[in-house]
């Protein structure tokens, strides 16, 4: 049972590439599994620092193959561009390989997304713009172009004439936006192929190979939980299956395979885009740390929401995954911060719950109900044993693990590969 899935606990950003990267060095296979170009990891290494977003942030290792899986969405141009960004950081790109299944992101899907955006006015979900919601659209509506189909150019003719049609229609009649040319598309879509026809491949013979001979594969999650489609904070999340089950139909192995699943927390709680998020600091700590902390968007650019961490959420998340274990990343940004705060339960209707809601208004109306913890006297960053931590940041850690009801494998003390401490070895 060699699979291990990291998965993001809050709302993304967690820290998830430093962690992918580096128990990387003891796997065989990293594959992603969910989400698309929406997703940003950064890995830093005494390479340089390096920023994923379709591309397995295990590829740094030589020995590792990188697996794009069926339940990603790809946009081509993305891909085509990253490939060559880490070709130009010296990264071997020869053993990745891109499912014949994955999904196509098209220029129409990135469209429709900004127009979709744009009529919601109020309630836009700040998405990503890149595409991904109308790309799932498409795939659960049994019209999408998947990278297989690229290779395949005369039924690529007869299946985009017909969908061009209909999107067409819907992007000037519905939104009186601009049409696209099925020629050029059609010439773009050839292209792509020609371009990516050596990394593209079905996926599932080399995962249940690599299974069979019982080599270890990473599965990199992409998002958070709290942005499931059916198990975030709906409509204020992504469209697909961040969490644990997105993993096995993202790649196609069975649950039966995975022997961990790793939640990747930060020590306090971010988001990007709309939607509510309880423990909300609108004042002058959550800007520090934004700053701090450098929260601002990989992908996007965009400053991140800054909160203390949301326990109920947390355990949520941890509970809804079968977390086997956590990693905390991220404890040095509270480095000369008092108080701490970590939120324990909700408030709502003048009722004390450590229920998570489910529905966006009820997490709105909830207020978070706070333990408080002194700030610690030495700093926590660049910490590599648990013994370097002072003691009130592990009070602080060991009251998240205990909140979480999961061991804590790994807590990170910065961006750095070797700035970390780990509490209980992976693999
Ligand atoms: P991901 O989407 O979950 O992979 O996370 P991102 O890469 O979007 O954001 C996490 C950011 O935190 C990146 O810039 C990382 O380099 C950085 N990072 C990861 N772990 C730590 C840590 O323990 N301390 C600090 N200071 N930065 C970290
Ligand atoms: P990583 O993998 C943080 C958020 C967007 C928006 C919502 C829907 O780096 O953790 P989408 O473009 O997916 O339709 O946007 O989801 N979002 C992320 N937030 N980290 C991410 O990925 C995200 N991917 C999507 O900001 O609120
Ligand atoms: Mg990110």
């Amino acid at each position: 049972m060699p699979a291990y899935a990291i998965i993001g606990g809050q709302w993304g950003d967690e820290g998830k590439g430093k962690v992918v990267d580096f128990l990387s060095e003891g796997a065989h296979i990293v594959a992603r599994f969910s989400g698309g170009n929406n997703a940003g990891h950064t890995v830093v290494t005494d390479r340089g620092e390096f920023k994923f977003h379709l591309i397995p942030s295990g590829v740094l290792w030589p020995h590792v193959t990188g697996i794009i899986g069926n339940g990603v969405v790809v946009d081509p141009d993305a891909l085509l561009e990253e490939i060559s960004g880490l070709q130009a950081q010296s990264v071997d790109m020869s053993r990745l390989l891109v499912s014949d299944r994955a999904h196509v992101i098209m220029p129409y899907h990135v469209a429709l997304d900004h127009l979709e955006e744009q009529a919601r006015g109020e309630g836009a979900i700040g998405t990503t713009g890149k595409g991904i919601g109308p790309a799932y659209m498409d795939k659960a509506a049994r019209v999408g172009i998947r990278m297989g189909d690229l290779l395949d150019e005369k039924g690529l003719l007869s299946s985009l004439g017909f969908i061009l049609e209909q999107k067409n229609t819907l992007i000037t009649r519905l939104y009186g936006g601009a049409p696209f040319s099925l020629e050029e598309l059609y010439e773009r879509c050839r292209e792509w192929g020609r371009s990516l026809e050596s990394f593209i491949r079905p996926a599932g013979p080399v995962l249940q190979e690599a299974l069979a001979k019982k080599q270890r594969l990473l599965l990199e999650g992409a998002q958070g939980s709290m942005l499931d489609l059916d198990h975030g904070t709906y409509p204020y999340v992504t469209s697909s299956s961040s969490t644990i089950g997105g993993a096995c139909t993202g790649l196609g192995i069975s649950p039966k395979h995975i022997q961990e699943v790793i939640g990747i927390y930060k020590a306090y709680t971010t988001r990007v885009g709309s939607g509510a998020l309880p423990t909300e600091l609108k004042d002058e700590i959550g800007e520090a740390i934004r700053e701090r902390a450098w929260e601002y968007g990989t992908t996007t650019g965009r400053p991140r929401r800054c909160g203390w961490f949301d326990a109920v959420a947390a355990r949520y998340s941890a509970t809804l995954n079968g977390m086997t274990s956590a990693v905390l990343t991220r404890l040095d940004v509270l480095d000369g911060f008092s108080p701490l705060k970590i939120c324990v339960a909700y408030r709502l209707n003048g009722k004390v719950t450590d229920c998570f809601p489910g529905s966006a208004s009820a997490l709105e109306a909830c207020e978070p109900v706070y333990e408080e913890f002194p700030g610690w006297d030495r700093p926590t960053a660049g910490a590599r044993h648990i013994s370097e931590l002072p003691q009130g940041a592990v009070n602080f850690v060991r009251r998240i693990e205990e909140l979480l009801g999961c061991p804590l494998s790994m807590v990170s003390t910065g961006p750095d590969r070797e700035e970390t401490i780990i509490l209980k070895p992976i693999l």
